[in-house]
């Protein structure tokens, strides 16, 4: 198997050289090798190589930053994979985007099927969105993994930056009011693999942690399992607020946990975030 990576070095991307499996061949790229906003750029490196698949990790992922720079956000996360689904289809590769929850607005009373409507809150959402319908357009057979919350020992995110800042403050407040589920980089990487080993379908998967939990339950579990593993000195105390109390420049959706049936039925079990939480913290420095 020969692979064609992209945002090699961002968290889904260095999970994904990880847990390459034995015999596969990688060509994995970034942003300063090949930007994928450049389709000649794209299609010379895929006609070079000549890989059986694509998996695209790069993309905007700077949430708030996009609704101010939206002209960028949208070069990346609608034309990039629109040229990496163009360039596969030339030479019959496969290609495995990724997409996110926030392609939803959080209207929900039960967890999202691949099936239910988008409506995304914010630019980045808007993006994400109009990314997976110009990958699909370009190449209907594209695999499109819809995930969430990710977390990794890579990169920025949340868990990193709640144990930063139970070094600097005792107290913090944490929107109480979004629910979600946590996922692990680590574990998605790990379900591309065993989607392209099974030949999945093309169309869209959604993929996210057991189990549903707002931002503060999230904190509160990052919290407690540092301090059992001596990555903190003291737990901060926790108050929890509501969305309004925490106003950002993107709305995000309150709601968003996805349903995992259809990736399920592959053998791909809905990840234990928890347990991936433990091992990533004690990774941890
Ligand atoms: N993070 C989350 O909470 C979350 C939630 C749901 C879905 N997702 C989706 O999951 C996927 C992986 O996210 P992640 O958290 O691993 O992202 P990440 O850590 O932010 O990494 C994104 C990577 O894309 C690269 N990139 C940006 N612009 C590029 C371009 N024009 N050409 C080539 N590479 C470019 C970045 O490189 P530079 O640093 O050089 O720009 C970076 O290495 C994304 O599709 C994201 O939308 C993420």
């Amino acid at each position: 198997m020969k692979v064609l990576l992209t945002g090699s070095k961002g968290q889904l991307g260095t999970c994904f050289q990880d847990r390459l499996p034995e015999g596969w061949l990688i060509l994995a790229t970034d942003s300063d090798v090949l930007d994928i906003t450049d389709y000649a750029a794209v299609d010379k490196a895929v006609g070079e190589y000549r890989p059986d698949v694509i998996v695209n990790a790069a993309a905007y992922t700077a949430v708030d930053k996009a609704e101010i720079d939206s002209e960028l956000a949208e070069r990346i996360n609608v034309l990039g994979p629109k040229n990496l689904a163009a360039a596969a289809k030339k030479i019959s590769a496969r290609f495995i985007h990724v997409s996110t929850d926030y392609v939803f607005d959080g209207s929900a009373m039960a967890p999202y099927v691949e099936t239910d409507v988008t409506n995304p809150l914010g630019v980045y959402g808007q993006t994400k969105l109009d990314g997976e319908i110009a990958a699909s357009s370009e190449l209907p057979d594209t695999i499109i993994i819809r995930t969430a919350w990710v977390f990794s020992e890579y990169g920025n995110n949340f868990v990193k930056t709640m144990l930063r800042l139970a070094n600097d403050r005792d107290a913090l407040s944490i929107v109480a009011d979004q629910r979600g589920c946590p996922t692990y980089a680590g574990d998605i990487a790990q379900a591309i693999i065993t989607l392209i080993q099974k030949e999945a379908e093309g169309g869209i998967y959604h993929y996210c942690g057991d189990k549903e939990c707002s931002w503060y339950d999230f904190a509160n579990a990052i919290f407690n399992i540092a301090l059992e593993l001596n990555k903190i000195n003291k737990k901060p105390t926790l108050s929890a607020i509501c969305t309004e109390q925490y106003p950002t420049p993107a709305k995000r959706p309150s709601y968003s946990t996805m349903n995992c049936a259809k990736i399920n039925s592959y053998d791909i079990p809905s990840p234990e975030w928890l347990s991936a939480l433990s091992s990533v913290i004690s990774l941890l420095k």
